[in-house]
C-alpha cells in the first residue's frame, strides 16, 4: 500500500472508532443515567412525590391536576407517578423507590396491608412526611388524611335510593376494588344507611378493577345473574358510565334506577340524559391542591388537625347546570 493511502486507511478508521465511541458514551449514558441530585437543589424549594393509583385514570389526572397548580404557586418540583394499571405490589414498590430517593413529601394514595403501613414508618424515621390522598390508613404513621369521607360518601348513595325510588329495590353493586379502602368504606356506609329500609336489598357486587369496560363486563354479568336487580350502584369514577353501557347490552330497556360515583364530564352528560339518575361528587382537584399546601407546612411542623376531609355531595339533574358549566 501506498503510504498515502495508507494514511488515508488509518485517519478513516480514527474517524469511526471516534465516532462510535462518542456515540456509545452519549446513548449509554442517556440510557443508563439515573438522576442522583435532588431536583429541589436549584430551582425549587421542595420535591414532592404523589403516588396514584393508576397512571391514566381521569379521576387522578384531576388530583394531579390540582397538586400541580399548587406546586406551581409554591416552587414545588411535584413528581407524579403511579402504576400503569392498578396494582398494589407496584404502588407499593414506587412508594418504596420515592423513600429511597429522599424526596421532602410523598403524598400517596392509602392501601390495604402491613407493608403500606411499614412503608410509611421507614418514611417518617427518615424524615419524609406521608399524606395519604383519597383513601386513608388510619393505623399507619402518616402525617395527615385529605380527601373524602368515604363512609359518609357510602352513606349518602345509600341516601338517594331511600329517598329516590319507592316499593322493593334489588341492588347491584359495582365497585372498583374488593381490596381498596376507600371502596370497602363506602360500602360499609352504603349498607348502614340501607339497613333499616327493609325493602332495599343488596343482591350482588363486583368488581370494575376502576375501569369502563369492566364496569360494563361487570354489570353484564351481574344483570345475568341477577335479573331481579333493579337498582344499580357504582363506588369509583367510571363505574357509572361503564353501567349505563353494560345496561345496554344485556336490558336496554329495563327502567333501573342508577347512583354513579364522581362528576367526570361523561357521568355527568349520561345525567343530563337520565341514563344516570344522581351521582356521588367529590372534589379531586381540591385533593390535589390541598395536599401540596399541606405538605408544605409539614416541612415546618406537624399538623394539629390531621383528617382533612374534603366536600362531598349528592349530584343530581336538577344540580347539573350550575355545577357542570364550572367542572370543564
Ligand atoms: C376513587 C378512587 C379511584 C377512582 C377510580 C374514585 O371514586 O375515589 O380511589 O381510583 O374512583 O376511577
Amino acid at each position: 500500500m501506498l503510504p498515502n493511502n495508507k494514511l488515508l486507511l488509518y485517519t478513516i478508521s480514527a474517524l469511526i472508532f471516534l465516532t462510535s465511541f462518542i456515540g456509545m458514551l452519549f446513548y449509554g449514558y442517556k440510557t443508563f443515567y439515573i438522576e442522583t441530585t435532588s431536583a429541589t437543589s436549584k430551582d425549587y424549594t421542595h420535591h414532592f412525590a404523589l403516588i396514584a393509583e393508576e397512571t391514566e385514570n381521569d379521576y387522578w389526572r384531576l388530583i394531579e391536576q390540582g397538586a400541580k397548580e399548587a406546586a406551581v404557586e409554591n416552587d414545588i418540583y411535584l413528581e407524579y407517578v403511579a402504576p400503569q394499571k392498578a396494582d398494589n405490589e407496584q404502588l407499593l414498590r414506587l412508594f418504596d423507590r420515592m423513600i429511597a430517593a429522599k424526596v421532602d413529601g410523598i403524598i400517596v394514595q392509602g392501601i390495604e396491608g402491613e407493608r403500606f403501613v411499614d412503608l410509611v414508618h421507614k418514611a417518617i424515621e427518615r424524615n419524609i412526611p406521608i399524606i395519604t390522598i383519597d383513601t386513608d390508613v388510619k393505623s399507619s404513621e402518616r402525617k395527615a388524611y385529605i380527601g373524602t369521607d368515604n363512609f359518609y360518601a357510602g352513606e349518602l348513595a345509600g341516601k338517594t335510593i331511600i329517598e329516590n325510588t319507592t316499593g322493593e329495590q334489588y341492588v347491584g353493586i359495582i365497585t372498583g376494588r374488593f381490596d381498596a379502602i376507600n371502596q370497602q368504606e363506602r360500602i360499609s356506609g352504603f349498607k348502614e344507611a340501607i339497613e333499616s329500609h327493609s325493602r332495599i336489598k343488596i343482591v350482588a357486587e363486583k368488581e370494575s378493577n376502576i375501569t369502563e369496560i369492566g364496569a360494563t363486563q361487570a354489570t353484564y354479568a351481574l344483570l345475568k345473574e341477577n335479573p331481579n336487580i333493579n337498582t344499580l350502584v357504582g363506588m369509583s369514577a367510571l363505574d357509572g358510565i361503564g353501567m349505563v353501557d353494560g345496561l345496554q347490552e344485556i336490558t336496554p330497556n329495563k327502567d333501573m334506577y342508577i347512583t354513579a360515583f364522581d362528576v367526570l364530564p361523561e357521568t355527568l352528560d349520561l345525567i343530563q340524559s337520565n341514563e344516570i339518575d344522581a351521582t356521588i361528587a367529590q372534589y379531586p382537584e381540591e385533593m390535589g391542591f390541598e395536599s401540596v399546601e399541606v405538605m408544605i407546612d409539614l416541612q415546618k411542623q406537624d399538623l394539629l388537625e390531621n383528617q382533612i376531609f374534603t366536600d362531598t355531595g349528592i349530584m343530581k339533574k336538577q344540580d347539573l347546570p350550575k355545577i357542570h358549566g364550572e367542572m370543564r
